[in-house]
């Protein structure tokens, strides 16, 4: 439709009609028998008038629900205005990728661009038109069970991802969005929740917010994103969802975002909750006022617009331009044109989980693992020589896709067993799960489906299990520890204060571990674990992360040395919980554990715990031996520019995924200044034996930074630069910025 058209209709539209573009409603108030459709709404106070004037459905995909849906709606419709489906498909859809940290761990934007280009196409082919992704919340505290859905921790890394997904995702061409429309979420700082407790409150200084937490987001709108979702958190004692500062001067003024906002699910009537509204009225008038177009899944703006405007609180004009955004998107979609986008069974059959995007979840699975652990060349195990036994609740399981992948299907996921039966004999290999997953389930609460997993063993079957591992264990050269959360202990409402593996596994091992055979632990994990003790005990470990569709062919396929491991962490792995919130880029102190001028107790450190995480960032070994030597600059001042190389040699018989990192830190700043900080990484391919010189071009803007009187600039000194495989052993070299 041309731009005169879309005014016009805007023109047309009634009030409850425009109100109706702002709402959106969950697949049960859409529901084809419509008595089923009675308790969402009695619970919303919402009418039937309203659900047939929504603009927008929440979590409903699959081309024969969408299709019906709009059919039937399309039919009531006096203008025709097509509903928007909205849906998380945030790692994946039917095919599904490893969890968004894991893809961190790839340090591959460009091959997560196309892993989010698949995605976008097998869900466009269910008739999904936006997608809450992609989640670049930045996360600092593994407590956190949404780290499973962030790239990590830094800054860069998490802006590139950031970019690379809304790039895949949405695929614009000649102004119109061939993919589907992403909304980056969740805006702003969510990730920072205090101790790691869900929804908790976030407060720092803003500083800290634009200089470490906003650049991802920023970086997606940036790259198009067309929705911008709310987070659930305060900011600097305001909610998001009414925060004017947030939403309005900073997203809207400063970054000109002139897309959509939606809240998150029913965050604008938490908005009484928080204790910042007394009533839904006041809820809608703060988050209008915040500019936030569309109202998820609450009766605030349906009950509350119309009062609010009557009563001379709110200009109508908010509305007008709220609802403007939310028609230029669906024409931006197409959807005038064709309101299922050529959505259908046929397309679906098609589309979804097709050889070659099983091959590329293959690929992004690969290169999102990470080696731990390797003593002695443990890993990769020889093939005819040891006897192997595989144990643990993720041995034999098919619940490799993590919580938020809803569309994928569990079925569809070749579990490790299996995998690994395809590269041993069966004299050779044996598997027994050895013990359950968790010894008390009750805490998980319920999430969509999954209660029916929560049974416990009774007493008497889990001796024989350990019993019956123990017999095998004998008669076994190597063990292979299938381990990790259950898919519910991360995730949305998946915080832990105790993020070590479930007590039963743990005990499990020790029993084990008597047996004096070589141990191998896998872990499959939504965070980072505390994982000190098997760090000492196991011969090798591979973080696996939840790894998706692919995960097990692949983790059999590193076991046994097909695929050299390339993973880094994009989080750092405490050592201890009492470390938390830990990351690489922090400050120095005043009191600094080298300090000269100190003695060993008067300096900021654990008495009980080193300052070091057990695994820094950036960190991963591979199956072979990568050499970095002669790190040089082009110069020793810079004005613009300066050229940084390195070179980098493989000293092993095999081929290698290495990813070289550059750090910087600013000496000193008018603000006390992070110990070093990523500014380029790059990943590259070395045949056996090859060597190669990586260069970087380091720019005046890559150090720009919020000045003691917040401008972001730049301040002439003495710099550091730090180049290695991760971010705590590195190469040094310095130079004067002018
Ligand atoms: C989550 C969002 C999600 C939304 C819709 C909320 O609970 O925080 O990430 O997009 O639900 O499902």
């Amino acid at each position: 439709m041309n731009e005169a058209d879309l005014k016009k209709l805007l023109k047309d539209l009634t009030w409850q009609e425009k109100v109706g573009q702002l709402i959106q409603l969950s697949g049960d108030f859409f529901s084809s028998e419509e008595a089923l459709a009675v308790g969402p709404k009695q619970k919303l106070g919402i009418t039937q008038e309203t659900v047939d004037l929504a603009g927008s459905v929440l979590n409903v995909a699959g081309a024969k629900k969408t299709r019906e849906i709009q059919e039937k709606w399309l039919q009531k419709s006096r203008h025709k205005i097509p509903l928007l489906f909205m849906a998380d498909i945030v790692y994946g859809y039917r095919t599904v990728f490893p969890i968004p940290l894991g893809l961190g761990a790839t340090w591959n934007p460009d091959l997560i661009k196309q892993a989010y280009r698949v995605t976008a196409a097998e869900a466009k082919a269910s008739g999904v038109h936006v997608t809450f992704a992609p989640m670049v919340d930045l996360v600092r505290d593994a407590r956190w069970g949404r780290c499973l859905e962030s790239t990590g921790e830094d800054t860069t890394l998490n802006a590139a991802f950031a970019r690379a997904m809304v790039t895949g995702l949405q695929h614009v061409e000649l102004g119109k969005i061939t993919g589907i429309a992403a909304c980056v979420k969740h805006f702003a700082a969510y990730g920072a929740a205090e101790g790691g407790r869900e929804y908790n409150t976030v407060d720092m200084s803003e500083r800290r917010l634009r200089e470490d937490y906003l650049p991802g987001y920023k970086a997606a709108v940036e790259a198009g994103s067309e929705l911008v979702m709310t987070s659930f958190n305060t900011y600097d004692g305001i909610p998001v969802t009414g925060n004017e500062f947030l939403l309005k001067q900073i997203l809207r003024d400063e970054w000109g975002f002139d897309g959509v906002i939606i809240s998150d699910y029913a965050a604008v009537l938490e908005l009484v909750a928080h204790g910042i509204a007394a009533d839904e009225k006041e809820a809608t008038l703060l988050a209008m006022n915040a500019t936030n177009d569309i109202d998820m899944k609450t009766g605030c703006y349906a009950k509350q617009l119309e009062p609010l405007v009557r009563e001379g609180k709110l200009d109508s004009k908010r509305i007008d331009d709220a609802v403007w955004r939310v028609l230029k998107l669906k024409n931006k979609l197409g959807l005038f044109e064709d309101p299922y986008r050529g959505a259908s069974s046929e397309r679906e059959q098609e589309m979804l989980l097709t050889e070659e995007n099983r091959n590329l979840a293959y690929q992004v699975a690969a290169q999102s693992i990470v080696l731990l652990e390797n003593k002695n060349h443990t890993l990769p195990l020889a093939k005819n020589h040891q006897k192997i036994l595989l144990v643990g609740p993720y041995g034999d399981n098919q619940n490799l896709i993590g919580l938020w992948a809803i569309h994928g299907n569990t079925s569809d996921v070749i579990t490790i067993k299996e995998a690994i039966s395809q590269h041993v004999s069966s004299e050779q290999f044996h598997y027994t799960a050895g013990c359950e997953m968790l010894s008390d389930y009750r805490f998980l609460g319920e999430f969509g489906g999954s209660k029916d997993q929560l049974m416990r063993m009774p007493q008497a079957k889990r001796e024989q299990a350990l019993a019956e591992a123990l017999r095998q264990g004998e008669k076994a050269d190597v063990i292979i520890y299938a381990m990790g959360e259950h898919t519910m202990q991360s995730g949305e409402a998946g915080s832990r204060a105790d993020i070590t593996l479930p007590d039963v596994q743990k005990e499990f091992i020790q029993e084990m571990l008597a047996l004096g055979k070589t141990n191998i632990l896998i872990t499959i994990s939504g965070r980072p674990l505390v994982l000190t003790e098997e760090a000492k005990q196991m011969d090798a470990i591979l973080q696996a992360w939840f790894p998706g569709t692919e995960g097990g062919r692949v983790l059999a396929d590193i076991l046994f040395g097909k695929i050299n491991p390339s993973g880094r962490l994009s989080m750092s792995f405490p050592y201890s919980v009492g470390q938390l919130p830990i990351y690489y880029n922090g400050f120095q102190t005043g009191r600094p554990l080298n300090s000269k001028t100190h003695s060993g107790r008067f300096v900021s450190k654990y008495l009980d715990s080193p300052n070091a995480p057990l695994y820094p960032f950036g960190y991963g070994l591979s199956y072979s031996y990568v050499e970095l030597s002669d790190l040089a600059l082009d110069d020793v001042e810079m004005t613009e520019k300066l050229q940084v190389s390195v070179q980098v040699k493989n000293n092993s018989s095999r081929s290698v995924l290495e990813t070289v990192q550059l750090y910087v830190q600013d000496i000193v700043g008018s603000v006390v200044r992070p110990n070093r900080e990523l500014k380029k990484f790059k990943k590259i391919n070395l045949e056996a034996q090859e060597s190669a010189t990586v260069h970087f071009t380091l720019t005046r803007e890559d150090l720009y930074y919020y000045t003691k009187n917040m401008d972001f600039s730049v301040e002439a000194g003495d710099f550091n630069v730090f180049v290695g495989r991760n971010s705590r052993d590195t190469l040094q070299a310095s130079f004067t910025l002018k």
